[in-house]
């Protein structure tokens, strides 16, 4: 049966079904975490014991976690409402668009959580806009798993993918389950994704989402791949190449993936596969006809740190903020503030000591025979302006 979605046609069946039968594990597994703790973004406790011990519910923190003080405390954390699977193809059966945003970090992924993002994609990208370099090919498993964990830890609502670097999963299907298993017990994350829809990548997404691993396609401007495509370029320019983005996702489809990243096609040709898919599609630089959006978190908030970015910025991407400016603009104030001697003021130099324990140390000093740190000591006990006294050299 088809139904009409938006401008879009697409088969009613859910993109569920599409998971072959032996994946339903993956989903079990989604379903079953909807109700459970991320403790450390690694370890899925579903008994009640568990939820009820968990320590940031209200007892007293773990003996390794920093008691509420200057610098905080363990956090209450959200365990609703997490976007699962299901929740994405509830979503999807709706006809609303499935939003994600890429994160590498735990400011980034706290930052995408609370915007209430539904996919958190820790992309291979961070070897471009975080690492500097040229491409994403030197990006290592040790590199994505740290990245991965520390976005764990900061998010705890959005559903968390973690891409397969370069090196990590083209060689077997074994070493692609392996990659991806590392993704969800040493990374935290929910699900991996993994580029290209040829005949091995098929096969190894489909050995992952059978050993119970959510997989995401990519298809298109696979950038792991630019040596055999000559760069960064757009795909399914021509007919022959449309047809064969097509069908590479129809064959991720088939392998059981979730969803699919459409990268850098013309607008007809995510369309076309959006329209042929009963799974979402989630396109970047691949116009609007796409179940969902994804982007790149330094190019969306405009950080000006792509070693490509102050050259090219890409042209499908819209700047929703100028951050890099922001963060320009309060580094260089903060160095004026510092050279002018205006901060730290009053205001921001909080700790006291009370006049019998400053006495007390200034005849220390002296017994000791630190006459200068006495002098300097006292006068800022004074509130005198004693920069000559502690800010150089000492004076011999
Ligand atoms: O690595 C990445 O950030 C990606 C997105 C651009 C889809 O693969």
């Amino acid at each position: 049966m088809m139904r009409k979605c938006g401008y879009l046609l697409r088969r009613s069946s859910s993109f569920s079904s599409s998971i072959s039968e032996k994946s339903r594990g993956v989903e079990s597994i989604f379903a079953e975490k909807e109700n459970c703790l991320r403790l450390d973004g690694a370890a899925f406790q579903p008994s009640s014991d568990a939820l009820m011990n968990f320590p940031c519910r209200g007892s007293r923190p773990l003996s390794n976690l920093p008691e509420n003080t200057i610098y905080g405390g363990p956090k209450h954390q959200s365990y609703t409402k997490r976007v699962t699977l299901r929740s994405l193809e509830a979503k999807y059966a709706k006809c609303e668009p499935i939003t994600v945003v890429t994160a590498y970090d735990y400011p980034s992924a706290v930052h995408v959580d609370e915007a209430g993002i539904d996919i958190c994609l820790v992309g291979d990208s961070v070897g471009m806009v975080v690492h500097g370099h040229d491409t994403t090919l030197p990006v290592t498993m040790e590199d994505m798993l740290l990245h991965c964990r520390a976005v764990a830890r900061g998010a705890s609502r959005p559903l968390l993918v973690g891409d397969l670097p370069f090196g990590s999963y083209e060689l077997s299907s074994k070493q692609a389950i392996k990659s991806a298993a590392r993704m969800l017990k040493e990374g935290g994350m929910d699900a991996v994704k993994l580029e290209g829809g040829g005949g091995a990548r098929v096969a190894a997404a489909k050995a992952v989402v059978e050993a119970g691993i959510a997989v995401m396609g990519h298809v298109g401007l696979t950038p792991q791949a630019i040596s055999v495509l000559g760069g960064f370029r757009p795909q399914g320019k021509s007919a022959t190449s449309a047809i064969q983005v097509l069908e590479h996702a129809l064959a991720l489809q088939a392998a059981g993936c979730f969803s699919i990243v459409l990268e850098c096609v013309p607008s007809p040709v995510a369309a076309a596969i959006t329209a042929s898919l009963r799974i979402p599609t989630i396109g970047i630089g691949a116009g609007p006809l796409c179940s969902g959006q994804v982007l790149v978190y330094h190019d969306l908030l405009g950080m000006m740190q792509h070693p490509h970015h102050a050259k090219v910025t890409p042209k499908f991407c819209k700047q929703y903020g100028d951050v890099g400016r922001v963060i320009q603009q309060a580094l260089s104030h903060y160095r004026e503030e510092v050279s002018g001697r205006l901060f730290p003021s009053v205001s921001h130099t909080p700790y006291t000591i009370e006049p019998t324990e400053v006495n007390a140390f200034l005849k220390e000093l002296h017994s000791r025979g630190f006459h200068a740190a006495k002098d300097a000591a006292a006068a800022a006990a004074e509130d005198k302006q004693a920069f000559h006294l502690v800010s150089g050299p000492p004076v011999s």
